[in-house]
């Protein structure tokens, strides 16, 4: 079913989740177009957005990967219509649309005006990480597992079931979440939620990648899909540099075809994850043109 709305749906991913829920809510609406964070905050203009806007990213240890989180603090959004909120995540959401309402809050000039979300909507996917920045009895080292073929198959039937509700009530401008906010203390976020996103906002450890040298055939794959840029071919091999940006998308760690990157303890090769399509291309097609 097509609904005649137009809306901008603005995205991040790292290995396809959400950028496959944001092209099948696209896919709905006939004038919707997907966007990329990444590439918004790379113009020099200030980006101001009306009609119906759509936020759609994973969830990165409880709240908002980085960069999103930067473009909500800075995108205007006084003249929208309609804005909501689909996170995608491995199980454990957090609260995040109380973390956009806090933002939104605190970089309103005016308190009356402050625009916060109608609606948020989370999915269940794969987790697209053995939790890397983890101390190693809080990694998945058994991650294999959770991407096994029959979990992807799994997700991809949750996706077909629980979309079609989400799309619909997008369409009806549904405003379920901002009832909840008003009417429940709890959806502003606990002492610990804050903790939480106040911890990650700060000096998240860097990521440690492991290079199998053995099996890297210098293909430059993961340089291509590296969001933040951090990954950097030095004599023909990728390097990693501890003083470059990282914005813990996971791309290089999973689109290694040779499964030649390791993070922190979990070097094993039994498999990598990405959402059942996704390219390198559709991936570094996020990033801003230098
Ligand atoms: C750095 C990082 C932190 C994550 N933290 C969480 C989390 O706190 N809770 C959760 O349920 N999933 C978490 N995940 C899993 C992702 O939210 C999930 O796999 C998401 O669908 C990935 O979407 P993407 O492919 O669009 O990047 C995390 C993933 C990464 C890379
Ligand atoms: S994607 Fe894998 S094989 Fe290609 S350069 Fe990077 S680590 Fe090496
Ligand atoms: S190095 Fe690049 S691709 Fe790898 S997790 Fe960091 S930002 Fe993502």
């Amino acid at each position: 079913m097509t609904y005649s709305v137009r809306m901008r749906l603005i995205t991040f991913s790292g290995t396809g989740n959400s950028l496959e829920v944001a092209r099948r809510i696209a896919a709905a609406f006939p004038d919707a177009t997907v966007e990329s964070v990444l590439q918004l905050l790379g113009t020099d203009e200030p980006i101001v957005l009306d009609g119906m806007v759509g936020f759609v990213f994973p969830i990165h240890v409880n709240g908002l990967p980085r960069p999103v989180r930067k473009f909500i603090e800075t995108v205007d959004l006084a003249n929208v219509e309609y804005l909501f909120a689909c996170a995608t995540h491995g199980g454990y959401p957090g609260n995040v649309g109380g973390q956009i309402n806090r933002i939104l809050k605190r970089s309103s000039n005016s308190p009356e005006a402050t625009r916060l979300l109608d609606e948020f909507f989370s999915i269940e996917l794969i987790n697209n990480t053995p939790k890397g920045v983890a101390p190693r009895p809080l990694m998945r080292m058994h991650w294999e597992r959770d991407i096994a073929p029959k979990h992807v198959e799994r997700m991809q039937r949750r996706l077909d079931d629980e979309l079609p509700g989400i799309i619909a009530a997008i369409a009806a401008r549904t405003h379920g979440y901002a009832d909840q906010y008003r009417s429940e203390r709890n959806a502003r976020g606990s002492l610990i939620q804050r903790f939480i996103w106040r911890l990650a906002d700060g000096s998240a450890p860097k990521l440690d990648f492991k290079l199998d040298e053995s099996a890297c055939t210098r293909c430059g794959l993961c340089e291509t899909v590296c969001l933040s840029r951090r990954v950097a071919m030095v004599n023909g091999w990728p390097t990693w540099p501890r003083e470059k940006e990282c914005y813990y998308c996971y791309a290089c760690f999973n689109v290694c075809p040779e499964q030649a990157i390791g993070v922190r303890h979990y070097t094993k090769k039994e498999g990598r994850y990405l959402f059942p399509g996704t390219t390198a291309e559709m991936l570094a097609a996020q990033k801003p043109v230098r």
